[in-house]
C-alpha cells in the first residue's frame, strides 16, 4: 500500500509460537534491513536465558526489562523486531510500537501455536506455558491478548501460505 511511508521498523507480535522469530528472519532477509529479537537481547544482557529471567526475576522485573529494550529500538531503523509474546499487554509498549513503526499481528489458532512449539527444534524457554496445563495457559494468554494483538496495523493468518510466500506478502501490503 502506498499509505505507509518510509516505515523504518516492523513490529511482529503474536503468541508464542505464531513464527515471528522465523518470519522475520524471512522478511529481514528479503528486505535486506536487520532484524532482532527482543527475547534475546533480554539473554544477553542478563547473560541467562529468557525463561530464566522470568523465573529468577519474576514477571514484572521480566516486564519492565523488556519495555526498557523495546524502547531502545527507537534508535535503530531498517530494523525487524520480532517481540515476545506478552510485550502487548503494556498499553505503552503498543503505543509506543504505533508511534515508531509498522505493527503486524501473526495470526495463529491457539492450537497451530502449540503444535508449532512441539515441532520447533529449538529448546523451549517459555515458563508462562510450560507444564502439563501449558496448552490450557496459552488458551489462557489468547484469551487475554487477542484485543491488544488485534490492535495491530496489519493481521497477517500464518496458517494460509508458505512462511517465504507469507514474508513477500507483508512486504508488499506494508512498503
Ligand atoms: C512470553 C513469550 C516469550 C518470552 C517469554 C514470555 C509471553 O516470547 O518473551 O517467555 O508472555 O508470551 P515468544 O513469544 O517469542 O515465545
Amino acid at each position: 500500500g502506498s499509505q505507509v511511508v518510509d516505515v523504518q521498523r516492523i513490529f511482529l507480535t503474536g503468541l508464542p509460537g505464531s513464527g515471528k522469530t522465523t518470519i522475520g528472519h524471512r522478511i529481514a532477509d528479503l528486505l535486506g534491513w536487520n532484524f532482532v529479537d527482543t527475547d534475546d537481547i533480554i539473554a544477553e544482557r542478563m547473560g541467562m536465558a529468557t525463561g530464566k529471567v522470568l523465573t529468577e526475576y519474576g514477571e514484572t522485573r521480566f516486564r519492565h526489562i523488556e519495555s526498557e529494550i523495546l524502547h531502545e529500538l527507537a534508535n535503530n531503523g531498517r530494523v525487524v523486531i520480532s517481540t515476545g509474546g506478552g510485550t502487548v499487554i503494556s498499553e505503552a509498549n503498543r503505543k509506543f510500537m504505533r508511534e515508531h513503526g509498522l505493527t503486524v499481528y501473526l495470526q495463529t489458532s491457539v492450537a497451530a501455536s502449540w503444535k508449532r512449539m512441539q515441532e520447533s527444534s529449538a529448546p523451549i524457554d517459555r515458563p508462562l506455558i510450560a507444564g502439563g496445563d501449558g496448552l490450557q495457559r496459552l488458551h489462557n494468554l489468547y484469551a487475554t491478548r487477542h484485543q491488544w494483538y488485534e490492535e495491530a496495523i496489519i493481521h497477517i493468518d500464518t496458517e494460509e501460505c508458505a512462511e517465504t510466500e507469507l514474508a513477500s506478502r507483508l512486504i508488499e501490503l506494508a512498503l
